[in-house]
Formats: C-alpha cells, sequence, structure tokens
C-alpha cells in the first residue's frame, strides 16, 4: 500500500492516542528497514528497545517459525517446554527464582505490584508503594499510579490508590516516606521515558539496604534496562545487588509480545494457584523467540561490545557544538541539544533516513544492541547533519 493512502487508512480507523510520525518501516533486517517506497531508514530506536537484535535475526526467525508448525498456543494450565526453559534461562541470568510470564511492561509491572502487596500482607505491613518522581511504570490504572508523572494522571483520575513519590536518587527523600505502611519501593535503575536518567550505583545499594531494614520489597523494572539494553543483562547488575522483584518486556521477545515478572527466593510462595494469570502469556512462539534473545545476549562478549558500541556513539559526538550533554549507559543514550527541540530533530532525522526517539526534552537512542560499527556511523551522520544544519 502506498505511503498516504496508509495514512488516510490509518487517520481513519485507528484511535487517535499516538502521535504518528512520517514513517512506515514495511521490511527490515538487523539495524536497516525500508518502506514502500523503498525509502530506507538507519533504525536508532529497536521500536523503542523491543527489537534487541534488530529486524528479523536469522537464529529468532528459525525459532519462530520452527515453533509455529508445532504448535501456536497452549494454556497455561498445561506444561510447556519453552516457557519452562525460558525461565530457568532467565533465573540464570538474574539471581531471582520464579518467573510469570504475560503480554507486556505494564502487566510485568501489575503483576510486581500485587506480589509486592501480597508479601506485605503477610509480613503485617501496608499497601503503599513508594515509586520515583519521572518514573514511568505503564499504562493501566495502577502503573500509570505507579508512574511519577503527574501529566499522565490528569485524565484518568481516580487511579489506584497507595501510591507515593520520591525524588529520584534522594535517599533522604525516600526514607522519609517509609513507614509502616510501606509494602515497597519500585524504581527503574535508568529512568527511560523520564529522560534517559541514570540512579547512582551508591544510590541502589543504599534503597536495597532500606528494604532490608524495614522488611520491604525491593522491586525493579527493568522493561526498558533489562535484557542487555545497559550492557549488563539486567541494569541493577551495576550495583552489585540483587532485588526481590524484577519485571522486563521489551527486548525479552525480540519483537514479540512478552512481560515478565521475576521473584526472589524469598517471594516465591506469595502467589498460590489462582492469584495471577494471563490467557495469552508465556504463548510457546513467542518464549521460542525469547529463548534465542536471551542465548545471544547473555553472553558476556556479546554484553561486553553493548558497552563499546553505547560508548562509540557518545564519543562520535563529544566534539559537536550543538550537544550540551550526553547520559545513559550501554545502548540506552539520551541527548540533551543546547538549541534543537528534540521533537524537531526527530522529525527532520526521519526526512534524512534515520530513526531515533525522545525521552522528555532529550534526543534517545536506542539502537538494536547488535547494531554494526557502520550503521552507527551511518546514523551518526545523518544525525550530525540535521543537528549542525
Ligand atoms: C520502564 C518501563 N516500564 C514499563 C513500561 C510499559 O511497558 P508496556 O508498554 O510494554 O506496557 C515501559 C514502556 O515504555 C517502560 O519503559
Amino acid at each position: 500500500m502506498k505511503k498516504e493512502e496508509l495514512k488516510n487508512l490509518d487517520s481513519e480507523y485507528i484511535l487517535h492516542s499516538y502521535g504518528r510520525v512520517n514513517a512506515a518501516p514495511e521490511k527490515g533486517k538487523g539495524a536497516v528497514c525500508y518502506e514502500e517506497s523503498g525509502k530506507k531508514y538507519i533504525d536508532f530506536t529497536s521500536g523503542i528497545g523491543v527489537n534487541a537484535l534488530g529486524y528479523c535475526p536469522d537464529n529468532w526467525v528459525e525459532a519462530v517459525k520452527e515453533q509455529l508448525d508445532k504448535i501456536q498456543h497452549v494454556s497455561n494450565y498445561y506444561l510447556s517446554e519453552n516457557a519452562a526453559v525460558l525461565a530457568k534461562m532467565l533465573s540464570e541470568n538474574s539471581g531471582m527464582s520464579r518467573a510469570f510470564f504475560c503480554n507486556s511492561g505494564a502487566e510485568a509491572n501489575e503483576c510486581a505490584i500485587k506480589i509486592a502487596r501480597a508479601a506485605a500482607l503477610k509480613n503485617g505491613k501496608g499497601f503503599n508503594i513508594i515509586t520515583l518522581v519521572n518514573s514511568f511504570h505503564g499504562r493501566t490504572l495502577t502503573t500509570l499510579a505507579a508512574t511519577g508523572q503527574d501529566v499522565f494522571h490528569q485524565k484518568f483520575l481516580p487511579l489506584t490508590e497507595g501510591f507515593l513519590y520520591a525524588e529520584a536518587g534522594d535517599i533522604e527523600a525516600l526514607k522519609t516516606l517509609i513507614d509502616e505502611n510501606t509494602a515497597a519501593v519500585m524504581l527503574e535503575c535508568v529512568q527511560g521515558e523520564g529522560g534517559v536518567l541514570p540512579m547512582e550505583e551508591d544510590y541502589l545499594k543504599a534503597v536495597r539496604k532500606l528494604c532490608d531494614e524495614n522488611n520491604i520489597s525491593m522491586v525493579v523494572d527493568e522493561v526498558q534496562t533489562g535484557i542487555g539494553r545497559t550492557g549488563k543483562f539486567f541494569s541493577y547488575q551495576w550495583a552489585g545487588i540483587i532485588p526481590d522483584v524484577v519485571t522486563c518486556a521489551k527486548g525479552l521477545g525480540g519483537g514479540l509480545p512478552i512481560g515478565c515478572c521475576l521473584v526472589s527466593e524469598k517471594h516465591k510462595d506469595i502467589f498460590a494457584p489462582g492469584d495471577n494469570g494471563s490467557t495469552f502469556g508465556a504463548n510457546p512462539v513467542v518464549c521460542a523467540g525469547a529463548r534465542e534473545i536471551v542465548k545471544t545476549v547473555s553472553d558476556e562478549k556479546f554484553l561486553g561490545e553493548v558497552l563499546k558500541k553505547g560508548e562509540y556513539i557518545k564519543k562520535s559526538l563529544s566534539d559537536c557544538e550543538e550537544v550540551e550533554f550526553i547520559r545513559g549507559k550501554g545502548m540506552m543514550i539520551g541527548i540533551k541539544l543546547k538549541n534543537k527541540p528534540a521533537k524537531e530533530v526527530l522529525g527532520k532525522c526521519i526526512e534524512e533516513g534515520l530513526l531515533i526517539l525522545t525521552a522528555k526534552d532529550l534526543v534517545r537512542f536506542l539502537p538494536p544492541l547488535n547494531i554494526s560499527y557502520s550503521e552507527i556511523d551511518e546514523g551518526i551522520k545523518i544525525f550530525r547533519k540535521v543537528i549542525e544544519a
């Protein structure tokens, strides 16, 4: 279908909950995709951190196709090999004990919140969850409540009760909010939508200590940071801590929908049969693809390359006059420009053949983790052309 016709169809029949930009990728390989017209894009977005190994990686496609020929879905009342093996792989890479599979980051966070509250009830604690200002945890009414950004709340009140917000990175602010009504602290180690803001390792260690001292759960949302994005399999591993509950989604499926809530040994028996569920969760086709993603990404050498490529991107912009600062970890990169608005730069990059993201007033890059150096060079050349114009 021609792009103009597609635009009209989209505009007429799809609910306008997204501000569309002028790109319509219809096929791709690695970090490159094409429109119907043949227009080429270098992709620094991975579909907001989803296509962890780029478009249609061979091993992933093969595993997904092979599983499609066997069986497409089984109910969670039955045993399923791909889910069980994937759970074991995630456990080995996280220090967690058990996995619950669902279909999105928000659902994984819903599960985490339920676990934290059920654990608190068992321990005679209250139900409050403390999250951070500028956090982002999803779009359901409860994960919106967890999201510490008022701008997302206004039209949808009342939200789920029992959420308090502490200034990010401020351990004293967190301390003052914790009392006998607190069930958990929930945070992202690098705030993604909130502006690619990494938390200090000392802060994360102090949060862990505070949670231990108060016998409350530490929940880490790795939906955007997980599966190698920051150069460790999970970003909390930079601080050498082990949370009680970890959520992931986005990159885990390599492009197919999956969410996962991982729980520690301490919390493994909090749920009893019937306490949570998901019709589509643990789908064998999605889990077959996810096994390939985890196999590739968990390799230390691969993770080392993610870190190196992240540094390479930062370095290739370090002499740029228009760049005020660059922050982030691994291949999760935020760039503050001095004069050019991020949204305007995004539009111009699309015109020139580069897909980028924004986060607040920053430009954000989440390239496929296996992007090549030459693809990085090609993308950076376009980006520099746009911001130096
Ligand atoms: C940190 C974080 N948590 C949760 C979510 C929500 O994930 P989903 O859109 O898959 O529900 C996102 C999405 O951007 C995210 O970045």
